[in-house]
């Protein structure tokens, strides 16, 4: 049996290049903070204990990520990633291993991951390299006759000849927690930048007999650290080509790839077809034959089969039953639900509401509080007056009510079964069912009447 796991993720780096107010591990990529996604992938490893050695603007990393299982620890001045790690060494027992990762390299691999455990026992280190075209600004891996690594060098302290090594350190390492204590004690910073390099431990461990373990990762997209928007631009791009390629493989069509972003989970039956410009954010289920056009917004959602959502709409925690038609430009809020063969067309708004099937509200409405029977048609410009300006009320519509347009319904207010209420009716009380309900002013014509003409 292998020995328990201790994951120490290095974020205390200030991020200056980022020309940001928000801590650098807090930047988000696919919508999340980059040290989420670390901290994802150190979860899934089943990990014992998790250290995130934090500086500047940590206390709103804290704060952001105060749900996470993580043992904070603070590195007040950042002396380097050898320092870095040091600060978390008194919380991690002798007998752990030590997995190093990077705040800010969020893509990394979990198999990387489990490749470089593999390696890591009480004779041996694993250290995550990668072959660069062009390595610069990393520290190079110095190898002997054999292929064995020896020793790290970095840039800045590097010779012509060690500059011209492709192989990278990616900086991301695991080692047995007591042999790397004793390293940690020995660092020097009588190097070109005058910090502790982590990286020395290397050279440390071949002195004591060990075997470096060399992964090299199987692309340089995963061990790509992030150090302003350029790079989060790049990494973005990655991410969103590698989550549309997961989703065509499960059969769905996009009209192309490069214009979705996925920032969670999604869900699909067959033959789903997502049109440009499509932002699905958190949970989201697309049924059989869902379409969802151009420009569309959904964010926590579940969308039944055959329906089809056209340009332009936003739809945040709804429920969408099969058949349904949604916008153009229509707004699906939190708890609208909407059974079977729903029309929801422009400029529609639905709010905590539930609509039976088949009722239709094709423009310019809102309905917030609302309990809608089957069959009800809603006529334009409805408006349910649901606020009082302090308390929220709730208007019921009976199956098969025809809501006349510019129909101002004043919760709280029942419209019964298959009544009607006339256009612009203002309705303050319940409208019977199977009844005509009007409250407007009667119409008139004024006999005899003349326009006022210009006095000369
Ligand atoms: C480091 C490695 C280099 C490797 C490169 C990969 C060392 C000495 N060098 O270089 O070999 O090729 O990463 O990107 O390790 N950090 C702290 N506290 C500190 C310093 C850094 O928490 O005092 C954190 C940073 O937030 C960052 C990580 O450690 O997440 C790496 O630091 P960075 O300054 O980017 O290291 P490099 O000099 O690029
Ligand atoms: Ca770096």
């Amino acid at each position: 049996m292998s020995s328990p796991l201790s994951v120490v993720i290095l974020a205390a780096g200030q991020g200056k290049r980022m020309k940001s107010d928000l801590p650098k591990v807090l930047q988000p990529l696919a919508g999340h903070a980059l040290l989420s996604h670390v901290l994802d992938t150190a979860k899934s490893l089943g990990a014992d204990a998790i250290h995130v050695v934090y500086g500047h603007g940590g206390d709103l990393v804290r704060e952001r990520l105060s749900k996470e299982p993580v043992n904070w620890v603070l590195q007040a001045e950042q002396l380097g990633t050898g320092h870095a790690v040091a600060q978390a060494m008194p919380h991690i027992p002798d007998d752990h291993r030590v997995l190093i990762l990077y705040g800010d390299v969020p893509l990394i691999r979990k198999t990387s991951l489990e490749q470089l455990l593999e390696r890591c026992d009480q004779k041996s280190l694993g250290l995550l390299t990668v072959m660069l075209s062009d390595p610069t600004g990393y520290g190079r891996v110095v190898r002997d006759g054999a292929g064995n690594v020896v020793r790290i060098v970095e840039q800045k302290d590097a010779n012509t000849k060690e500059r011209a090594i492709n192989e990278g350190n990616t900086g991301l390492m695991a080692m047995p927690a007591a042999s790397l204590r004793k390293w940690l004690a020995a660092l020097k910073n009588d190097n070109a930048q005058g910090e502790y390099y982590l990286t020395d431990v290397i050279v440390m461990a071949v002195r004591d007999g060990m075997k470096i373990g060399a992964v090299v990762a199987g692309t340089e997209t995963e061990v790509l650290g992030v150090n302003d928007k350029v790079q989060l631009a790049q990494l973005e791009a990655a991410l969103r080509a590698e989550r549309a390629t997961q989703l065509m493989l499960q059969g769905v069509t996009l009209a192309d790839p490069a214009r979705i972003d996925i920032r969670g989970n999604v869900t699909v039956g067959r033959d789903v077809f997502i049109d440009v410009n499509a932002v699905l954010v958190g949970n989201v289920h697309l049924g059989d034959r869902v379409r969802i056009g151009p420009n569309n917004y959904l964010k926590d959602c579940r969308i039944d089969a055959d329906t089809e959502i056209h340009p332009n709409c936003v739809i945040d925690r709804a429920n969408i039953g099969p058949r349904n038609s949604i916008g153009p430009f229509a707004r699906l809020r939190p708890d609208a639900v909407l059974h079977e063969d729903v029309h929801i067309g422009n400029f529609v708004e639905v709010k905590k509401s539930e609509l039976g099937a088949g009722s239709k509200a094709n423009h310019l409405t809102y309905l917030g509080d609302a309990t809608v029977g089957r069959k009800v048609n809603v006529g334009a410009g409805t408006v349910t007056v649901n606020y009082d300006g302090v308390n929220k009320h709730r208007t019921e519509i009976g199956d098969g009510a025809f809501i006349g347009s510019g129909s101002m319904l004043v919760a709280p207010v029942k419209i019964g079964a298959n009544a009607n209420t006339g256009a612009g009716s203002t309705i303050t009380r319940d409208a019977p069912d199977s009844k005509l309900t009007l409250a407007r002013a009667r119409q008139v014509t004024i006999e005899g009447w003349k326009r006022p003409e210009k006095k000369t």
